[in-house]
Order: C-alpha cells, then sequence, then structure tokens
C-alpha cells in the first residue's frame, strides 16, 4: 500500500488528519516565522524609543536574540559597550562566559536559547539601571515573553529579577529559587548570579553551574 492509501485507511479508522513529516516540517517552519516576525515588528516599534534618558547616550537599542521557540529567556541587566557597539545581548566577557556554561550544562548551543537584557541600552559608564529607567523598559521585555512564552525566565542577577518579579532581592539570598512570573504563573522565573559577577568572584562558578542544572530540569 502506498502512502496515499495508508493514510485514507488510517483516516477510515478513526484517524482525524494525516500529517507527512514534510507537512510537518513546512509547518514548523511556518510557526518560527511567526514568532520570527511578530519579534521583528515588537522590535521596529521601539527602535527610536526616547522613553528615558538612556536614549540620549545609546549607540542602538540592544534587543534580544537567539530562537524565538527557546524553552527559556535568559535575562541580563544592560547592555555594556560592546553590546551597544554590536547591538547584540551578551557579545563581551560575560557573554562569553555564559555562552560555555550553556553550552556545558544544557548541552545547547547560544543559537539555540534566548537572550535578552530588562534595560535596552547602555547606561552611561555601565552604571546599574535605575529603577525608572527599569520601569520605561519593562512593557517591550514582558511583550518579548508574551510573543515567546518560554517554560522558564532565568535571571541573570538581582537587576534582572528585580525588573521580572517587580520586588527588591538580594541575589545571594534568592539565587537558585524559583518563583511564578507574576503576569503569566505557569512560566518559572529561576534566579540566578549575572556572568560578569562570577568573573569577579570565580568561587561563585560551582553555584551557578548547580543553578544551571536546575534549569536543565526545568526546560525536561
Ligand atoms: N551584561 C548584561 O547584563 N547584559 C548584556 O547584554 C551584557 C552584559
Amino acid at each position: 500500500m502506498g502512502i496515499k492509501e495508508t493514510a485514507k485507511a488510517l483516516e477510515g479508522i478513526g484517524f482525524r488528519e494525516i500529517y507527512s513529516m514534510e507537512k510537518l516540517e513546512r509547518q514548523k517552519g511556518s510557526q518560527s516565522e511567526d514568532r520570527k516576525r511578530l519579534l521583528e515588528e515588537h522590535f521596529s516599534s521601539f527602535r527610536d524609543c526616547t522613553k528615558c534618558d538612556l536614549h540620549k547616550s545609546r549607540t542602538q537599542v540592544v534587543f534580544g536574540d537567539g530562537d524565538p521557540y527557546s524553552p527559556v529567556v535568559f535575562v541580563g541587566e544592560a547592555p555594556g559597550e560592546d553590546e551597544d557597539i554590536q547591538g547584540r545581548p551578551f557579545v563581551g566577557r560575560a557573554g562569553k562566559y555564559l555562552n560555555k556554561k550553556i553550552e556545558e550544562v544544557l548541552g545547547l548551543k547560544r543559537e539555540e536559547v534566548y537572550i535578552t537584557n530588562v534595560c535596552k541600552c547602555r547606561p552611561p559608564g555601565n552604571r546599574k539601571p535605575t529603577p525608572v529607567e527599569i520601569r520605561s523598559c519593562f512593557p517591550y521585555l514582558k511583550k518579548e515573553i508574551e510573543i515567546i512564552q518560554p517554560k522558564v525566565i532565568c535571571c541573570l542577577g538581582a537587576t534582572a529579577g528585580e525588573g521580572i518579579l517587580g520586588k527588591k532581592l538580594s541575589i545571594t539570598k534568592v539565587r537558585g529559587n524559583v518563583y511564578p512570573y507574576p503576569y503569566d504563573p505557569k512560566i518559572k522565573v529561576l534566579l540566578t548570579y549575572h556572568p560578569a559577577y562570577i568573573l569577579r568572584n570565580p568561587a561563585a562558578d560551582r553555584e551557578f553551574v548547580e543553578d544551571l542544572g536546575k534549569l536543565k530540569d526545568l526546560i525536561g
């Protein structure tokens, strides 16, 4: 019996729709086009954002990047000098360390996860973004998360955690903890250290690896 006859026979005994691998691949392709297109439209909507003073000193807005179908979204603080120049998040030293750990612990390439920041513009001199800057940028991150619908948001450092959970926290006390995302409680929020902190405090690497191990279990 050929493929068409087999499909017909299966439909005859109650299967509703028979998909060929080709059709599934095409469907997957068009879905990933969808999220990609939605993200591109979203990014175009704030490419020229002037909601806070960071626009005065930035080179460009730094959007998130990676796989829009990733089960995990990593959220950092804000672009640094390298990111501001290149227009991509986590491309400097901290980013290289993060990529290495994602490969080693999760067994994934950077392009297979999604990476973004709470603040999309570089604060001058790499200072921490202010609460006003974080608040004015948050709707952009919220929409990014709505489009991607990850299983887990992994917050890198206190600023990311505070932006996502909307409350003050001490990262050394809460790292490794998991909370529901306030805007969509089925999404889990895992808190861990910022990679730049680990580069300054190499002893924290062990805990970071432990947290990424937890992340691996959460994404399944
Ligand atoms: N630190 C961050 O928090 N984000 C980046 O994109 C780079 C460094």
